[in-house]
């Protein structure tokens, strides 16, 4: 979810919802904004998107030169417009993004005389302020009392219609930034949502809790004791993307790789010398092992880095899902360095593992595309994926540019090593260097056989995804993109697990694609596709010139692309992938760019 807040002398309602635009990446459930007027708070919630929120707002304008509001990606309650935020209690409003976990617990002592109008787990940060306010506490002391209750992560802002000056604030978890401005002061879950108003910024750290006005912040910590933050300037752009001519953002952004790749590479590469040990942050050859965390696209991202690490590296990397990698008390050396990959830098499952391999003493690096964001500041050493904004939540620029990233880390830390030669090391990095142009002709030549695929699968219920080596990821990616955005059921397995189980599915109804450069296993996967065939089972074969020329079997399409060397196959082979699901997504009439249920980064664990 994403919060913003505005303290001034100016109507606020309009730009409240500008700066929750930019926060939609953290969810569009539902939004909702509060403001003070004439000595009472008023609210304007609406279910779905933010537009549906300014449509109302056009309808019924809200007035006030103080507020709060909130765009939501549902944890407790379904995505209604009563369940959206601001909540209302006795004369208090509060929007959050995190889960109170002891809030059944809560509730049920708040008991009789507390009437729930929610499902959410925020309702019950209202009510206990509204009992405390009625106990006779001040509001500092109602909210500093709250928070002792709450456990769980929060950020929170809090208006109390009794004082049109000041929005309370908290935070434990989830990031919150105070924006100074000019006799207005601002609050926002990110640099990014205040960047219209303001540059200087102050980060809340877990635990504090704030109270803002027009003139200033006042910050206090969990025990109430008043503490300095630091001011800082933030980089973040005013400016929004625009899709310009294309249909989606996402279409835009499939077609922006081969120029945003070149740019990320060459931050990382030195062309004349074809050399990819420029770049500074971790060190390689000293680390043990390396470990690995993300989510969703960025953790398949990391799945394909793993092989290039060990293979040209000969580091060991442990790599897991964030969720899960926190949780596994996996033995870690705090010789050893961690590598967390993130488009957004905020999601909360990848911030949570940081912050555990933080404290166990590794060293950490972020690949990450928003470089104001909380995992790029927590982190030792940024290395930025220089993709540009992504809007789509289905990542696909900056999935490309996560691994061109990860390919370069993965060359420099193998010459750090020695475990490459120099000969080697610059094969591989002029390898690199072609993949823009190769992008282009590819997203030029493939397209219109996309399209025809892509109106097969359109009426499959089921899809399989087939790979070997990093084609195994890559599959796994492939069936992820396309769930996500046309609501087709696919799962993505390695080709040599097919006759450990998916196999019993196999039948004319379910599709295979096969993902095979022809490379070190091509032959196996060969081997694997031809079990599919035996079985009726009708393939898809995306395979490059020399894997066309190679495989005489009867395919119901074969994409072919042109034989690139190994390292850059993934990012050759993705942009089928993804053109797949885009135009999948098309026919099945699925709103491609801000798919359901999803949010382009999740911010609660
Ligand atoms: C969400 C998005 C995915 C994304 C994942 C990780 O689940 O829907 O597309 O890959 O978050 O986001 P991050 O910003 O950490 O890369």
């Amino acid at each position: 979810c994403g919060i913003v807040g505005i303290v001034g002398w100016q109507p606020v309602s309009e730009r409240l919802v500008d700066a929750l635009k930019r926060l939609e990446y953290r969810g569009y459930d539902s939004a909702g904004v509060a403001t003070i007027t004439d000595g009472a708070l008023h609210r304007r919630r609406s279910e779905g998107k933010l537009i549906n929120l300014e449509t109302r707002l056009k309808e019924e304008p809200l007035s006030g030169t103080i507020g709060i509001a909130h765009t939501r990606w549902a944890t407790h309650g379904a995505p209604t417009e009563g369940n959206a935020h601001p909540h209302f209690t006795d004369g208090v409003a509060v929007v959050h993004n995190g889960i109170i976990e002891n809030f059944a617990e809560l509730k049920n002592e708040l008991g009789v005389g507390a009437e729930f109008q929610t499902e959410t787990d925020t309702e019950v940060v209202a009510h206990l302020l509204a009992r405390h306010r009625r106990e006779g506490m001040g509001r500092g002391e109602a909210v500093h009392t709250m928070l002792k209750r709450v456990r769980g992560a929060y950020a929170l802002a809090i208006l109390f219609e009794d004082d049109p000056s000041t929005i309370m604030a908290a935070r434990n978890g989830p990031p919150l930034a105070i924006g100074h401005g000019n006799g207005e002061m601002f609050l926002g879950s990110d640099a990014i949502a205040l960047a219209p108003f303001t540059n200087e910024i102050t980060y809340l750290m877990d635990g504090d809790w704030a109270i803002v006005g027009r003139t200033g912040a006042q910050i206090f910590d969990f025990d109430g004791r008043p503490v300095e933050r630091a001011r800082q300037t933030s980089k973040a752009s005013a400016s929004l993307a625009t899709k310009g001519s294309h249909r989606h953002f996402m279409e835009k952004e499939i077609h922006e790789q081969p120029e945003v790749i070149a740019h990320a590479l060459a931050h990382y590469i030195d062309f004349a010398d074809n050399r990819a040990d420029t770049v500074a942050g971790l060190d390689f050859a000293r680390i043990p092992s390396l470990a690995i965390s993300a989510c969703g696209t960025a953790y398949f991202a990391g799945l394909i880095g793993k092989y290039w690490f060990e293979r040209y590296a000969r580091l060991p990397v442990e790599i897991d899902v964030a969720s899960e990698f926190r949780y596994r008390d996996i033995p870690l050396s705090p010789q050893s360095a961690a590598l967390f990959i993130s488009q957004s830098g905020e999601t909360a499952d990848t911030l949570a593992s940081l912050r555990y391999c933080k404290e166990l003493g590794l060293k950490i690096g972020a690949v990450v595309n928003v470089g104001d964001s909380t995992i790029a500041r927590e982190a030792d050493a940024v290395f930025p994926i220089l993709a540009g904004s992504e809007i789509g939540v289905a990542s696909t620029k900056a999935f490309t540019c996560q691994l061109a990233v990860l390919a370069s880390l993965a060359i420099g830390a193998a010459k750090a090593r020695g475990t490459v030669s120099e000969d080697e090391g610059q094969a591989l990095v002029r390898n690199l260097a072609e993949m823009p142009r190769i992008m282009g002709h590819v997203l030029n030549s493939i397209q219109s056989k996309i399209e025809l695929l892509a109106r097969d699968l359109s009426k499959c219920d089921h899809v399989l995804y087939l790979g070997r080596g990093t084609s195994f990821p890559l599959a796994m990616e492939g069936a992820l993109k396309l769930k996500e955005i046309s609501y087709i059921h696919a799962e993505g397995y390695a080709a040599g697990e097919l006759k450990h189980g998916p196999i019993a599915l196999i039948d004319q109804n379910m599709p295979v694609i096969v993902i095979a450069p022809h490379d070190r296993f091509f032959y196996k996967t060969l081997s694997n596709m031809e079990e599919v065939a035996a079985r009726g089972g009708r393939i898809i074969l995306i395979t490059d010139e020399k894997g066309a020329a190679a495989s005489n079997r009867d395919t119901m399409h074969t994409i072919v692309l042109p034989a690139v060397d190994e390292i850059i196959a993934p990012m050759i082979f993705s942009l089928p992938i993804q053109l797949l699901a885009y135009h999948t997504a098309i026919l099945m009439g699925t709103d491609v760019d801000q798919p359901r249920n999803l949010a382009k980064s999740v911010t609660v664990e």
